[in-house]
């Protein structure tokens, strides 16, 4: 049986790619966000799993304004990776399992949610840099990952709960899974920002910090916040936090944090980083 073993939320922004081509990990602006992926490293390490689900947003390169699925899933045997405007370096190939991704298709259509089945599926930055932050120098060659994204580009998109709902249901749907494998997940993208508008700029520490606790163990008590809501706590883009809600709600109610970062800012953002360790 696939076993879920742990739940990771990052920061993705292309900004962190930047640094890591330019070896910038340990200057004063970078060092503190760095040093807050050493105890996942040392998890990743000692836990060895063989499949990563991460949840991200597409931000324009695979699906523009004119084609926006609200869910969409890979199910491609590899996964390539194209800049979509910022200057960052592609990262190599990066492996997937058919086999599993179209069990938890099936499952999730099975479970009425409807989502975008994807053979081919370019990944961005929301994808690709927390892939680098986790397994530096490139070194993920060895994980299968399944790609799921969650429309937080254009409206309307899909409400918190939504998203944790979805989270449950690919939880339930890899616990049906025959292989033995081990499964991390990850959240990427956030915390509050915003990149656009008069508001450009905008972040809400009390509000990231408060996140930061309720989705450890009252992770329901963030689901009441409508679209509207978030973008006026969090900013326009600070919606990316329902990445982190759809990671929270494929683990167990109650979970045990590991390890937690906050850095403001990094880039235009409040950048947080958490491991949460789920009970089988
Ligand atoms: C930034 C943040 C993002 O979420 C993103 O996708 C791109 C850039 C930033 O703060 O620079
Ligand atoms: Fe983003």
């Amino acid at each position: 049986m696939a076993n879920i073993i742990g739940g990771i939320g990052s920061s993705h922004i292309p900004a962190i790619g930047m640094a890591i081509a330019r070896k910038l990990q340990q200057t004063p602006y970078w060092k503190s966000f760095f040093d807050g992926y050493a105890p996942i490293h040392d998890w990743l390490a000692r836990e060895k799993p063989d499949v990563a689900i991460i949840f991200y947003n597409d931000h324009g390169l695979e699906f523009f304004l004119d084609k926006k699925p609200t869910f969409a899933i890979g199910a491609a045997a590899q996964y390539n990776s194209y800049d979509e405007g910022w200057g960052i370096d592609t990262i190599p190939p990066v492996i997937g399992n058919e086999d599993m991704s179209w069990h938890i298709c099936n499952e999730l259509v099975e479970d009425e949610f409807d989502i975008t089945i994807c053979q081919e599926l370019g990944i961005d930055h929301g994808l690709t840099v927390p892939l680098q932050l986790m397994w530096p120098e490139n070194s993920y060659g060895h994980m299968q990952v399944i790609p799921v994204v969650i429309n937080c580009e254009q409206h309307p998109m899909p409400s918190p709960k939504r998203c944790f709902n979805l989270g449950r249901a690919i939880g339930k749907a890899v616990k049906s899974y025959q292989k033995d494998l081990k499964v991390v997940v990850f959240g990427t993208g956030g915390l509050s920002h915003q990149l656009d508008g008069r508001r450009a700029g905008h972040i809400n520490k009390e509000f990231d910090l408060m996140c930061l606790d309720k989705i450890v163990n009252q992770p329901e008590e963030l689901l009441n916040y409508s679209i509207r809501d978030m973008t006026e706590l969090a900013g326009s883009q600070g919606v990316e936090f329902n990445m982190w809600l759809g990671m929270r709600g494929t683990l167990v109610d109650q979970v045990k944090q590991l390890h937690r970062n906050y850095h403001i800012p990094i880039s235009n953002t409040g950048a947080g980083t958490l491991l949460l360790e789920n009970s089988l």
